[in-house]
This record gives C-alpha cells, sequence and structure tokens, in this order.
C-alpha cells in the first residue's frame, strides 16, 4: 500500500529584533527574545509530534514579525495565494514564503491595493471564511474568492469586532469537521452544518486558537478548561507556552502555514 504524503509546516525563525514586533497591548512587558525562541522550538517540535514533516526558513533581523508566517500565504487544495500584508511593516515577508512554497503549490498574488492578513483566514472544511479586520478589506475577500471558490469552496466574509486584530484569534478549526471558538463569539450556524463547534469560555478567548492533527490539539497554556473540554470530546490535548508569543498578538495558528 503506498502511504498517503506526509502533511507538511511551514515555520519561520525568530528574529533579535522580535522584540519590537507589532504588538496592540500599550504598556505589554518586554518580549523575552530567548524564551520566545524556546517557545517557538517547541511549537516546532511538537508540529513533529505530530507528524509534521517541519521546513524552517531562517529569520530576516529586518523583518520583526517574520515568525508569523501564517499572515503571508492561503494555503489549500494545492493552491497558496500570497498575501498583501495589513501592516506595510510586513509586506515584504511575503517573498521568502513565496519562495518557498513554490513548487509545492500553484501560486497566485494578491494585488494591490487589497489587503490581506492570513490570520483573518479561517478554513473550516469546503468553506473559508475571511474576517473584515483592520488588517483585511473587501479586496482581500474578493482575492480570496477569485483563487479558492473556482476550487469548490464556499468563501464568506466574517465581522472580526473591533480591537480585535485577526478574525482567528477567537476562533479556529484545530482540525477537520472541529472549530473551536470563544464563548459568544460567531454563531454555530456560520459553520456547516456537520461541523463539531466547542466553546471555550469567554475568559480562555486565547485558547480558541488551536492546531492539530488526528486526535491531537495543540492550544496555548494555562487554559485549562478549554483542555477539558477538548478531552470531553475524547481528544489528546497538547499545551504548549505562547506568553511571548502573546505579547505581540501572536498564538498558535500564527506560526505556521500547514498543508
Ligand atoms: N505581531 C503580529 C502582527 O501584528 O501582525
Amino acid at each position: 500500500m503506498i502511504a498517503p504524503p506526509q502533511r507538511r509546516a511551514l515555520v519561520r525563525a525568530i528574529p533579535d529584533s522580535y522584540a519590537v514586533a507589532l504588538g496592540q497591548v500599550i504598556g505589554a512587558p518586554a518580549i523575552d527574545v530567548a524564551r520566545a525562541r524556546a517557545q517557538h522550538v517547541a511549537y516546532r517540535a511538537a508540529l513533529e509530534g505530530l507528524g509534521f514533516a517541519v521546513t524552517a526558513l531562517p529569520a530576516d533581523e529586518a523583518l520583526p514579525d517574520c515568525c508569523f508566517v501564517e499572515d503571508v500565504a492561503i494555503v489549500a487544495a494545492g493552491h497558496g495565494l500570497l498575501t498583501r500584508p495589513g501592516a506595510t511593516s510586513r509586506r515584504a515577508e511575503v517573498e521568502a514564503v513565496a519562495e518557498a512554497l513554490r513548487g509545492a503549490v500553484v501560486l497566485h498574488r494578491t494585488r494591490a491595493p487589497a489587503r490581506l492578513d492570513g490570520g483573518d483566514v479561517l478554513r473550516v472544511d469546503d468553506a473559508i471564511f475571511v474576517g473584515q479586520s483592520g488588517r483585511s478589506d473587501g479586496a482581500g475577500l474578493a482575492a480570496v474568492r477569485e483563487v479558492f471558490e473556482p476550487l469548490g469552496f464556499a468563501v464568506r466574509p466574517a465581522p472580526v469586532a473591533a480591537g480585535t486584530l485577526h478574525l482567528k484569534c477567537h476562533v479556529s478549526s484545530p482540525l477537520p469537521g472541529l472549530v473551536l471558538a470563544a464563548e459568544g463569539a460567531y454563531s454555530d450556524a456560520m459553520f456547516p452544518a456537520s461541523t463539531r463547534v466547542v466553546r471555550v469560555p469567554a475568559a480562555e478567548a486565547y485558547a480558541a486558537n488551536a492546531v492539530g492533527a488526528g486526535e491531537t490539539v495543540l492550544i496555548a497554556a494555562g487554559y485549562p478548561e478549554t483542555a477539558t473540554r477538548l478531552r470531553a470530546e475524547g481528544l489528546t490535548v497538547v499545551s504548549l507556552d505562547t506568553s511571548e508569543l502573546a505579547l505581540a498578538d501572536g498564538s498558535l495558528t500564527c506560526l505556521s502555514l500547514l498543508f
């Protein structure tokens, strides 16, 4: 029997300049870059533990946010849409990821003046939701439609609350058919009918951003009720320290492209 191809994960190392990565929290403590790197190493190891073949791109000191590769490409069904990040300081992150994806997927580009961050793009099986946030606009939604609707995906806009950076800050789909969402964020009716929606308490909203494979979900450490609810669904939960990622508004999905 021929084994199915191993799923791939693309990540990018953390530069020293991560100390000045973008962050919304005024007065947040200084980022400990060495600790951030240790958290990144643990994340990569956890992805390998899930069976992903991990490729790590080198950091670029000119791009403090470059570890958040999710924002610069949308990859699904053998196609990759390179984004045009909403933050101008992040636009040059795209090229190294484009180079890494070339040959692995059919590449497309988001054209100016559209703005699109991958953190605003949530795939739930055959549906793709595009958050309308301070980073992603209607033209970004149109770019996703142009690439993915012909491939059979239903592409829809999703609101993002003021003050929330990205759609996936409070909702993610770590496994096929599973959505993890903060209580009060988005209605179950928004997702395909077959979707199993697990709610996390509003006080644990950060933990709604998760990744996984098989029957295992990686969540941020420090959110016990979220872990309990996922275990009650029969899933294995692995918790990862994300303190230094959160200081730059980062969470687990932000750190990888999985395909
Ligand atoms: N620090 C991640 C972002 O703001 O894009």
